[in-house]
């Protein structure tokens, strides 16, 4: 397994290109089995979930070529309606796959997911939606075994919680039922609005998404269309912190500040200078300590819970006790164990972590635990005196697109130590 080695102390002076946001192109690939005409995505990101979701995709007899960062996926015919439990327990967002095929095929049968280990993670709203919109399910050994032989039909679902996934699942199922669906209590995260647009490139009726009730009237067929995925905002949010922990200027290019919702003015009072710039922002750290700040994580346009470890690690050194509390998962604090073996001073209690900023953290070989987590201990053993280790990093390969080519850039003295 790779490590990442990273001699840690220097700031960050210069230019990070913003990838396509793997939240988003992991939906919008699984959009690309309602049709039989080819969907060709741009900005799209050569991860590691990319590649395991385009495995699956194969499996169900998607034709795929990636070029550069454009992705042109064509599922002419459906080879097969069933994803197995190896390809879709890495990776929560495979599990979306079942409603396309629902609604293309009439039936489907899909492994329940894995993911990340950061909480239970269930997937009961994508199966209220589904049966909400006529679908049989049952649950066996382990698979969701769906059918819906006369096709899906529309209707009107109400979420008693925010949840992004079961929102796309049943947007994406809805484009091709019988009738108008509405959505209520809908995530809005910009990764909604996108496949939207997407979906609506293709062909589908949707409108309202990125507010709370989205509207659907299905359709006959979706058809082939071109789109740009949109810049990543988790990517940009850690890039800008990593510059809070290690000081220095970046700019920040491809992406749009407004994607951070609460995170941006977070960013500012912790004392980054941050400038709007047409194709991005620049983001400055003058010498001296952030300003410790409480954070809530929330739905957007709150403060992303997907940022919550990186703010964790910037308010390691800042000054003053940061309060930070996470409402999304149950189980997204494993990265304050590793900070504090890097010196970091946090105590958790429950949904709450309390973090007192200490002048200085020291490296130390560490241990990355999910995706967000491994980030924040990138941007700790940047801040740090001396060498961070970290171990696992296929965590960081999931979900941040050439990592140390990036940095390095930048001055950062990070190598990925192969074995
Ligand atoms: C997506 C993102 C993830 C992000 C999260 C919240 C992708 C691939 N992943 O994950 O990076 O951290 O949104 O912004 O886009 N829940 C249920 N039942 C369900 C569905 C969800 O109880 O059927 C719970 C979850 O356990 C969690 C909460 O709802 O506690 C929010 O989850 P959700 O918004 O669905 O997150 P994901 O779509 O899995």
């Amino acid at each position: 397994m790779d490590k990442l080695a990273i001699i840690g102390g220097r700031a960050l002076y210069g230019a990070i290109p913003i990838s396509g946001a793997k939240n988003s192109a992991l939906k919008v690939m699984a959009a690309s089995l309602l049709t039989d005409e080819p969907l060709t995505l741009t900005n799209a990101p050569r991860l590691a979930d990319v590649d395991m979701l385009l495995r699956l995709l194969a499996r169900h007899g998607a034709d795929a070529a990636f070029d550069d960062a454009t992705l042109r996926l064509h599922a002419r015919d459906i080879a097969s309606t069933e994803a197995p439990y190896d390809l879709v327990r890495k990776m929560r967002a495979s599990f979306n796959v079942l409603g396309p095929l629902l609604a293309r095929e009439g039936r489907a049968k899909v492994s329940l997911p894995g993911g990340c280990a950061i909480g239970a993670r269930p997937v009961d709203l994508h199966l209220k939606a589904l049966t909400a919109m006529g679908a049989a399910i049952e649950l066996d050994e382990g698979y969701v075994v769906a059918s819906a032989p006369r096709g899906l039909h529309g209707a009107h679902i109400a979420f008693p919680f925010v949840s992004v996934g079961a929102t796309e699942h049943a947007m994406l199922a809805a484009t091709l039922a019988r009738g108008g669906t509405v959505l209520e209590n809908a995530a809005r995260e910009p990764e909604i609005a996108d496949l939207a647009d997407c979906l609506n490139a293709m062909g589908a009726r949707i409108a309202g998404a990125g507010g709370a009730t989205i509207e659907i009237e299905g359709v006959e067929r979706l058809h082939g269309a071109t789109h740009r995925v949109l810049p990543d905002r988790i990517e940009t949010g850690a890039y800008a912190m990593a510059v809070g922990a290690a000081g220095g200027e970046l700019t920040l290019s491809g992406t749009d500040a407004r994607l951070l919702g609460a995170a941006l003015p977070v960013l500012e009072e912790a004392g980054l200078e941050i400038e709007l710039l047409d194709d991005g922002l620049r983001v400055k750290k003058s010498p001296g300590p952030c300003r410790a700040l409480d954070i809530v994580t929330q739905p957007f346009p709150g403060f992303p819970t997907d940022l919550q470890a990186q703010f964790m690690a910037m308010m390691a050194t800042a000054e003053g006790v940061s309060k930070i509390k996470e409402t999304i998962f149950e189980n997204r604090f494993m990265h304050a164990p590793e900070l504090a073996r890097m010196g970091a001073k946090i105590s958790v209690d429950g949904q709450t972590a309390t973090v007192r900023g200490v002048p200085r953290l020291k490296g130390a070989p560490v241990m990355a635990t999910d995706l967000r987590a491994s980030m924040s201990l990138v941007i700790a053993g940047l801040a740090a005196e001396g060498q961070t280790m970290i171990n696992r990093v296929y965590h960081l390969d999931r979900g941040f697109e050439r990592l140390e080519e990036k940095l390095t850039r930048c001055g950062a003295l990070i190598e990925r130590i192969k074995e």
